[in-house]
């Protein structure tokens, strides 16, 4: 794409309250379909109105996301969303127990939803979440629209956690940033499927399974499907092995550091290499996953910056949020196609 657009950066966010004058001027934006970032809970959206076809196509080109990659409708109430999905018991009890929150259902589509089949990449389900964070549930109910919103990265980059993320990966190729300081979980949302069948965990993150099953009243299928099985196909094809990539090699679970490495830590367990890593960057020094999360993104950003030319990242407990946060980082890790 050879747009190079000149992106308005606004803080949007004065004691935890949306400013009015920046959330009208966003969703003006949006409803001319205009591109839009904005600060949830978990990482900055980058925002089009799901129902105009030629945004959502300016969307996946300002992030050069393959297009097969469906994105989640974000939504400003309930019944938003049963507009646009059928929710079943199961789903609408996750969304009573869990909206507005980081928690994004897959139910079937509802038939004359007019969001469009680019931002759904012609599936018969729609992915929909409401977010808690103020400024993304302000924007997206004055657009009076869903808002598809995937992170605000170049596709494969790491999701972004601050305005000046976003301006480092979309400066140029968006309209507008709306600032609303660092986002508060720092992972994607949890993404569970509620399709005829077992519910099933597509993505983990701050929204636990067995929290889930608690308020479903019903199993998760955490595993991969078994092969040949109706549930096999592949549901979330954005899941892409190698995702959220640094430049530098992701190498997990070290416990020593070789030469040219950077240090992701956790805890301190690997505070001995401080001195001889080429950067260091501790998730949480207390090893608290919720703090780990809340930093992963800056974190990598951080070491990656630094030139190194791999990462090494110290065992992370592989449980609650550690499950997100090693999810993440596998990917990052994957090899590249
Ligand atoms: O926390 C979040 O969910 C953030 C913030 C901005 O809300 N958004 C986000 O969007 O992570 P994105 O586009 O990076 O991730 C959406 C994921 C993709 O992996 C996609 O494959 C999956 O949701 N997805 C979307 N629609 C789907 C569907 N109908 N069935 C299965 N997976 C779907
Ligand atoms: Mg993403």
């Amino acid at each position: 794409m050879n747009r190079n657009i000149s992106t308005r950066l606004i803080k949007a966010l004065h004691d935890g309250q949306a400013d009015a004058g920046a959330i009208a001027a966003a969703g003006a934006v949006l409803r001319d379909g205009g591109l839009v970032a904005f600060a949830t809970e978990t990482v900055y959206g980058l925002g089009a109105d799901a129902t105009q076809a030629a945004a959502v196509a300016r969307l996946y080109a300002a992030k050069g996301r393959p297009s097969f990659n469906p994105l989640i409708a974000h939504v400003a109430s309930f019944d938003e969303a049963r507009a646009h999905g059928v929710l079943d018991a199961r789903a609408e009890a996750l969304a009573a127990a869990f909206w507005p929150g980081p928690l994004t259902l897959v139910v079937p589509r509802r038939p004359g939803s007019d969001i469009c089949d680019l931002a759904t990449a012609g599936l018969a389900s729609v992915a929909l979440r409401m977010p808690a964070h103020p400024l993304a549930l302000a924007l997206i109910g004055a657009v009076g629209r869903p808002v598809v919103a995937p992170s605000a990265n170049r596709s494969g980059h790491v999701s972004p956690t601050t305005a000046a993320h976003v301006m480092s990966d979309l400066s140029g190729r968006i309209d507008l940033v709306l600032d609303g300081g660092a986002t508060p979980v720092g992972v994607e949302s949890t993404i569970v499927a509620c399709l005829p069948g077992r519910l099933r965990l597509l993505r983990p993150g701050a929204v636990l399974a067995a929290a889930m099953e608690a308020a479903a009243g019903e199993a998760v299928e955490t595993g991969e499907p078994e092969s040949g099985s109706a549930e096999a196909t592949p549901i979330a094809p954005g899941l892409l092995a190698s995702h959220y990539a640094p430049n530098a090699r992701v190498r997990l679970d070290a416990d020593a550091v070789t030469a040219g490495e950077a240090v992701l830590d956790f805890g301190g367990r690997l505070a001995e290499w401080h001195d001889r890593a080429s950067a260091y960057f501790d998730l949480s020094p207390k090893a608290d996953p919720v703090e780990a999360a809340a930093r992963l993104f800056a974190g990598l950003r951080e070491l990656d910056a630094s030139g190194a030319v791999g990462i090494a990242v110290a065992p992370i407990p592989d449980d609650g949020l550690g499950a997100a946060i090693l999810d993440r980082l596998r990917r990052a890790a994957a090899p590249r196609g």
